[in-house]
């Protein structure tokens, strides 16, 4: 449930308020959660207790009156890993069945981009009704699940089919439809470096690299779903992380990543050290734009920290590191030396030659060398699923 995202739309029914236990409950596992009501709900259940409760402001009206910004449904939309409608009221359930959109519930339902979950509570007469029947099915075709109503006291106090199903049994319907990724990460405090660096030479122009920083970034969420703790050090990049649980150091140059890094080593159990960092930078950084004069320009260079190295000779017992290797031949020779020199655990290889890996691309083909001298080939796979044999692999390394 680790970083995953819970878009809770709540009616106004009298069950309302059995959403307070199931916010707590999500949030306690790791979720984030953010919730949209109907008008009516909040005859039900207090917006500041919804929001109180969910860290997170509540969606009500298409526009906040107070600043006049709009509500952005197809915002939700992205968001959600999962939309769960509870309780699910007669009224709201209509609607859903007829595309209706005259609230800000039903337009975000209409905008959803993964799963919706709805709980049905009413009565046991409406409950029972041919109309719901018909309109639950049409849901259910729609592709919506439904976690039926079960039986009990009912509020109006007539005892039958109709109550809404308890917290509980609401937050393992999710769990079996989300939480799939085992959080095996759990509250390990993991560095990432990812992207490349920029050297200056003048205040207009840089020495950098193709480094496009998706391997790490695609680790670094990879991570977050884990539920690790992820601190991730990135060069200049155009990416963005889906998750808002991450501290994020962004960085232009080696030497400033090298002083992010002396920051938070000391701090992580595990460093993936990702980053193509340039291994020299301009001697002289002008603070003036560099004329075009001569038919010659030489550019003196002087070496960058070894970041990496850094951290290998700084590395504390219950600390495993992890470097990667861009190498053009002698790959597996070349891993080896690095990895003994710079005191690591493990070291990533890939090879430009392979079509589809490296720079740029979404996808990457790795292999991994470790410092018991065991050795494994991937195939060919998008940098998530990579992201994955390298985090299983250093599951297994670590035990
Ligand atoms: O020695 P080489 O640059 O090939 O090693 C690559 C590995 O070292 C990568 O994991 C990269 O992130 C790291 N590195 C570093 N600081 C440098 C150069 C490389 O952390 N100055």
């Amino acid at each position: 449930m680790h970083g995953k995202h819970i878009l809770l739309g709540i009616t106004g029914g009298i069950a309302a308020y059995k959403l307070t236990f199931l916010i707590r409950l999500l949030k306690k596992c790791g979720a984030e959660v953010k919730c949209i009501m109907t008008p009516a709900a909040k005859d039900f259940i207090s917006p500041l207790v919804v929001s109180t409760l969910s860290e997170n402001p509540v969606g009500i009206e298409f526009w906040n009156k107070d600043d006049g910004t709009w509500a952005n449904h197809v915002e939700y939309g992205l968001w959600a890993d999962l939309f769960v409608i509870a309780p699910l009221t007669v009224n709201t359930l209509s609607k859903m069945s007829t595309g209706n959109c005259d609230n800000l519930l039903l337009a975000t339902y209409l905008s959803m981009k993964t799963s919706t979950l709805v709980v049905p509570a009413m009565d046991l007469d409406m409950y029972a009704h041919q109309t719901t029947k018909r309109n639950l099915a049409q849901l259910k075709a729609d592709g919506v699940i439904i976690v039926p109503a079960e039986e009990g006291e009912l509020a109006s106090g007539l005892t039958g089919e109709g109550r809404m199903a308890e917290p509980e049994t609401i937050f393992s319907e999710i769990e079996k439809i989300i939480g799939n990724s085992k959080a095996d990460f759990f509250e390990q405090n993991i560095l990432i470096t990812a992207g490349p660096t920029h050297e200056l030479l003048d205040p207009v122009r840089f020495i950098g690299n193709y480094s496009s920083g998706k391997m790490g970034y695609a680790i670094a969420e990879e991570l977050i779903e884990r539920g690790a703790n992820v601190t991730l050090i990135s060069g200049p990049t155009n990416l963005t992380i889906k998750y808002n649980r991450l501290r994020k150091i962004d960085v232009n140059s080696a030497e400033e990543m090298f002083d992010a890094v002396k920051s938070v080593w000391h701090d992580s159990t595990i460093g993936i050290f990702s980053a193509a960092v340039a291994d020299y930078r301009p001697k002289n950084r002008g603070t003036e734009k560099i004329k075009k004069k001569s038919d010659e320009l030489t550019i003196e260079l002087i070496k960058n920290p070894d970041i990496l190295k850094w951290a290998g000779a700084n590395k504390g017992k219950n600390q495993t590191l992890i470097g990667f290797a861009l190498e053009t031949q002698n790959m597996k020779e070349n891993a080896s030396v690095k990895l003994n020199a710079k005191n690591l655990n493990m070291i990533v290889m890939n090879s430009l030659k392979d079509k589809g890996a490296g720079f740029g691309h979404e996808t990457n083909k790795i292999s991994i060398l470790d410092n018991r001298n065991n050795y494994k080939a991937f195939k060919l796979k998008s940098k998530r699923a990579v992201a994955k044999d390298i985090l299983n692999y250093l599951k297994t390394y670590i035990g």
